[in-house]
């Protein structure tokens, strides 16, 4: 029997018993999709059903914001975690905006708040502060400028400043501090995904595994990024690898993103310490159907607070150079 097109997309991808329930699924998505003039807008990590299956447009948390604002359709469905609905919608206030699950949080969106924040600049008056997209809505707009893991750097020297405050990942803050002159103050926040990672662990696939080759997110702490080939935003990484073809290959990030890349790699081996985020693992195609069939849940954002905020974005958006999707 001739495979169905949600067969197609999954075959190689996740074993066949898998893709008898996942194709279904994907098809009432498709159908919703035409019906409601929706798309969905993917993260890299989300699980290969969702990032082969049903994602129309997926990438690094840069991509995905110019890529909200860039669409046509008339209902975004983020299937990733809360501040990238809430991106989406600053950069897309136009457009409806549904996350299918609103408890797919982030350790990094909830280490600090809006009023942290205020504290801060009364602490260091005139210092400018550059803060991670991985923030709520309120911190973004009581910050001179965004950045994600791809364009920390670019934007915190683009400022021509000598210090800079960093919100809220002290790990992608010691890493630009690392890379650039300027000075880097920091706030105690962390992802409880990256911060997991070992350096032993990386040296024991290095001692194991000849030739091995190391590529990590700028969230992991030090230590991990000193045993890394290459460091990178999950879409540079992805990009790392097509580009280099590495033989082997361990991917220190969350574990599902090896699992997307793996398909489209076939040539590259990819060794897997496998550390889930709980938060994006909220995400489902069974939630994501829910979202399109109930309209749920709307991101909404307080206009005046999303103006503010849509500012720092569009600083970040104007640094940075256009990257393509993953
Ligand atoms: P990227 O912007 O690199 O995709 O990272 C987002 C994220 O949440 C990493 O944990
Ligand atoms: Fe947040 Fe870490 Fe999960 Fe990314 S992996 S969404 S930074 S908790």
């Amino acid at each position: 029997m001739t495979p169905s097109l949600a067969e197609e997309r999954l075959l190689g991808v996740i074993p066949e018993l898998e893709i008898a329930v996942a194709a279904p699924l994907i098809q009432e998505i498709e159908e919703l999709k035409r019906k409601h003039n929706a798309i969905v807008l993917a993260h890299n990590y989300m699980t290969p059903d969702i990032f082969h299956g049903v994602a129309d447009l997926k990438g690094d948390s840069l991509a995905l914001a110019r890529l909200a604002a860039d669409t046509d359709a008339e209902v975004i469905v983020l299937a990733g975690v809360h501040f990238m609905a809430e991106t989406a919608k600053i950069a897309s206030p136009d457009k409806t905006v549904l996350i299918p699950d609103l408890d797919a949080g982030c350790s990094l969106a909830e280490s600090i708040t809006g009023a942290d924040v205020r504290l801060l600049k009364e602490r260091y008056p005139g210092v400018p502060i550059v803060t991670y997209v991985n923030t709520s809505v309120e911190v973004k707009a009581e910050s001179d400028v965004c950045c994600t893991s791809g364009n920390a750097l670019e934007v915190v020297e683009s400022l021509g400043v000598d210090r800079v405050i960093f919100l809220p990942d002290k790990y992608l803050g010691q890493w630009v501090a690392s890379q650039t002159s300027v000075e880097v103050i920091l706030w105690e926040g962390s992802c409880m995904v990256h911060e997991r990672f070992t350096a032993a662990e990386l040296r024991m696939y290095r001692d194991t595994v000849p030739g091995v080759q190391i590529i990590a997110h700028p969230e992991c702490p030090p230590d991990v990024l000193a045993e890394a080939d290459f460091v990178g935003s999950t879409a540079g990484m992805i990009d790392w690898v097509h580009a280099e073809q590495p033989r082997q290959v361990v991917m220190v990030t969350e574990c599902s993103m090896a699992d997307n890349v793996a398909a489209d790699a076939p040539n590259v081996e990819f060794l897997r310490p496998c550390n889930l985020c709980p938060h994006m693992k909220r995400i489902t195609l069974e939630n994501i159907r829910d979202s399109l069939l109930y309209g749920r849940y709307e991101v909404e954002v307080d206009p005046a607070v999303a103006h503010h905020a849509r500012l720092a974005v569009d600083r970040m958006l104007a640094v940075s150079a256009r990257p393509r999707a993953a």
